[in-house]
């Protein structure tokens, strides 16, 4: 075989979440897309604000000169300074532009601070259920994927992370909102995250990162506040994205934010510069940088989502499925009835309703089900989910 064996392996185990995409894809064309029920891709329903799409026509009827230029491979200055300036507003510490670096979406934020990071053997820690990609993401860099498991309500167990932390451990990712789980951390969580990080780097004498995915962070339900990590420890870094809440995914816009105080960390902002750079990616996108800077207070309808997530929560809690109310994110991980997970989502696919296996999150014996869709696919998936529901008897 020409191709690697480490991409071939990595291949076949796959991701969960396109080959259900896919298998949808081939179901619509046979039976027609009013029929199919597809909850199993975090593709967003909603289109972009209209704020954005102002922005976009004033940027395209006002050319600048050089405006589709290469730059700053860290991204634009003013747009850097942009985010710099809500994030200073939202977390009281002040941010400026050396702190930021514009990305290819979250995806690319997490493979430029990772392969800045990771040496050959490092450890990184995830807890499940966890977005798959990381353990792609760890490995593309040499990194080694340490998965700790989380208690029934999908929350990080702190003796099992002590007990977990080495010598040898470079970062620990967490992501709150969470996909698969919609589980929002509390601010008393991240605190006690941090401060047992902190408490092993002095123990080990090593610098151990904490990285926040927040691509869903501004999707957040119920008023509830949102913890922000830099205040629980200095060597914070999180990386977020314009994906979900302006609902831009195929733009691949995002990026890097550091602590302030990591500018003492040796080399660490001009490396996430540099790998910007040697990653391909070059520099983020420049006309949606160009967008984005002026959109740093504005979402899709969260409201909207939220309406969403009542509608279908209350409807399978109804039918009798165990699932924990999510708190944010579009996505909501019922208990599977049956052991395998896969042999339930292939009960659900005989309704024609598309989900994917908890295994696809390293968490088995779950599902997920991704409600950034249509209303009306909401409501045709329900019939489905009640045949299933009594074939059960969850009732
Ligand atoms: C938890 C999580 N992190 C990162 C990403 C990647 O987002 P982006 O489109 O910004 O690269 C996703 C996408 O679904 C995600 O769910």
């Amino acid at each position: 075989m020409s191709i690697s064996d480490n991409v071939s392996r990595r291949m076949v185990e796959g991701s969960w979440i396109r080959r259900m995409f896919e298998e949808g894809a081939i179901l619509k064309q046979r039976i027609g897309e009013e029929n199919v029920f597809d909850l199993s891709i975090g593709n967003p329903v909603m289109e972009p604000p209209p704020e954005f799409d102002r922005e976009l026509k004033k940027l395209v009827e006002n050319p600048m000169p050089g405006m589709h230029r290469y730059m700053e491979n860290a991204g634009y200055a003013e747009t850097r300074a942009a985010v710099a300036t809500q994030l200073s507003l939202e977390t009281g510490i002040d941010f400026n532009i050396n702190d930021i670096v514009m990305t290819c979406g979250a995806a690319g934020a997490l493979n430029v601070v990772l392969k800045t990071l990771t040496n050959p053997g490092d450890e990184v820690i995830v807890f499940a259920p966890y977005f798959m990609e990381y353990g792609n993401y760890i490995d593309n860099h040499g990194g080694i994927v340490t998965v700790l498991p989380t208690d029934e309500h999908f929350i990080p167990e702190l003796d099992v992370l002590e007990a977990t932390v080495s010598a040898k451990t470079k970062a620990v990712i967490i992501n709150s909102p969470n996909n698969p789980s919609g589980v929002v951390y509390s601010k008393e969580l991240v605190h006690q995250i941090g401060e047992l990080i902190g408490k092993k780097e002095s123990q080990f004498g090593t610098q151990i990162f904490l990285i926040s995915d927040e691509a869903y962070r501004k999707i957040i339900y119920d008023g509830l506040e949102y913890p922000q990590v830099f205040h629980h420890h200095p060597r914070s870094i999180v990386t977020n994205s314009y994906s979900k809440d302006l609902g831009l995914p195929g733009e691949r816009i995002g990026y890097i934010a550091a602590h302030p105080d990591c500018r003492q960390v040796d080399g660490l902002m001009s490396g996430f510069i540099f790998c910007n750079r040697i990653l391909g990616y070059v520099n983020a996108p420049a006309l949606i940088q160009r967008v984005v800077r002026s959109l740093q207070q504005v979402t899709v309808s969260v409201a909207e989502y939220q309406k969403k997530r009542d509608f279908l929560y209350s409807h399978l809690v109804e039918m009798g499925y165990s699932l924990i109310k999510p708190q944010g994110a579009f996505y909501m991980f019922p208990k599977s009835p049956m052991e395998d997970d896969v042999a339930f989502i292939r009960e659900l696919q005989q309704w024609n309703i598309l989900t994917t296996p908890g295994r696809g999150f390293g968490f088995p014996g779950h599902i997920r089900v991704s409600y950034c869709v249509a209303d009306s696919v909401l409501e045709g998936c329900l019939e489905g989910f009640k045949k299933v529901a009594q074939k059960f008897k969850l009732c």
